[in-house]
């Protein structure tokens, strides 16, 4: 597939007045469609998978997974409540394949091993996978030469000396926890049992969905504004991995 392929279903969203008002509600960082839209060109999407989207927030990636791909999703986030989600899917006519579900990655999941196909997680696997222990109690969920595809913002590479001096007005020590480089998360996952391959790469999208976020009147998007300017493109990424299940 070609690059400019990667994000037709996102650019079509976008060019109606009516996508770009939806997407301004409904993100929660940098714009998550298209950043799921680039990672899903990456795999083998049939429409008969079934998907745990991990971390949907208010289910962009689980949208764009069900109308591009149409496949069956569990969107399962904490933050946002199933029955928000379940409005929502109503609205968007997704609701028989988008299912709502509460969960917290950290305390373990509510289904069966080897139900899914593919795990797939946009902007929210740096918040509680940063553990040697988090991916190896997700493999279960995925059947055997599945795929966990996770993408997260994180430094382009891992700054020496903590945070840049220019960034240190708008990072917390929490934030600055959970951002980290490829290199740094290629490393954590290759200490795995039970995965065979790691394509770890820098999305191509970063820069376009961190300014389409931008552009939403979400307080947290207006306070990104500042650092995304003193940021400036020099240190931020967002980090996409894939790896296959093998066990
Ligand atoms: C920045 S938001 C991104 C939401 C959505 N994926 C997007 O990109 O628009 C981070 C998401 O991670 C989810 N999250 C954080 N910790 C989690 C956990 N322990 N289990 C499940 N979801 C979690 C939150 O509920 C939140 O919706």
């Amino acid at each position: 597939m070609h690059t400019f392929d990667r994000h037709a279903f996102t650019d079509k969203f976008r060019s109606t007045q009516n996508g770009i008002d939806f997407l301004k509600v409904t993100m929660m960082g940098p714009n998550a469609m298209r950043i799921s839209e680039e990672m899903a060109s990456y795999l083998d999407i049939q429409n008969d998978m079934c998907v745990l989207d991990l971390g949907c927030g208010c289910g962009l990636s689980s949208l764009l997974l069900v109308q591009k791909y149409g496949v069956r999703v569990f969107a399962a986030d904490l933050w946002i409540s199933p029955t928000e989600n379940y409005e929502r899917f109503k609205a968007l006519g997704i609701e028989d394949k988008a299912i709502p579900i509460s969960v917290d990655a950290a305390k373990g999941l509510p289904f069966a091993n080897a139900y899914f196909d593919i795990l797939f997680s946009v902007d929210a696997y740096h918040y509680f996978g940063r553990t040697t222990e988090m991916l190896p109690s997700l493999i279960p969920y995925v059947k055997k030469g599945g795929y966990i595809a996770v993408a997260i913002p994180g430094w382009q590479k891992e700054p020496e000396g903590g945070i840049p001096q220019e960034l240190k007005p708008f990072f917390s020590e929490a934030d600055a926890e959970t951002f980290h480089s490829t290199v740094w998360w290629k490393n954590l996952w290759s200490k795995t049992d039970g995965i065979e391959t790691i394509d770890a790469q820098e999305m191509a999208c970063c820069k376009q969905s961190w300014e389409e976020w931008l552009t939403s009147p979400n307080p947290y998007a207006t306070a990104d504004r500042g650092i995304m300017e003193a940021e400036n493109g020099k240190y931020f990424s967002i980090i996409q991995l894939i790896a296959k299940t093998s066990k």
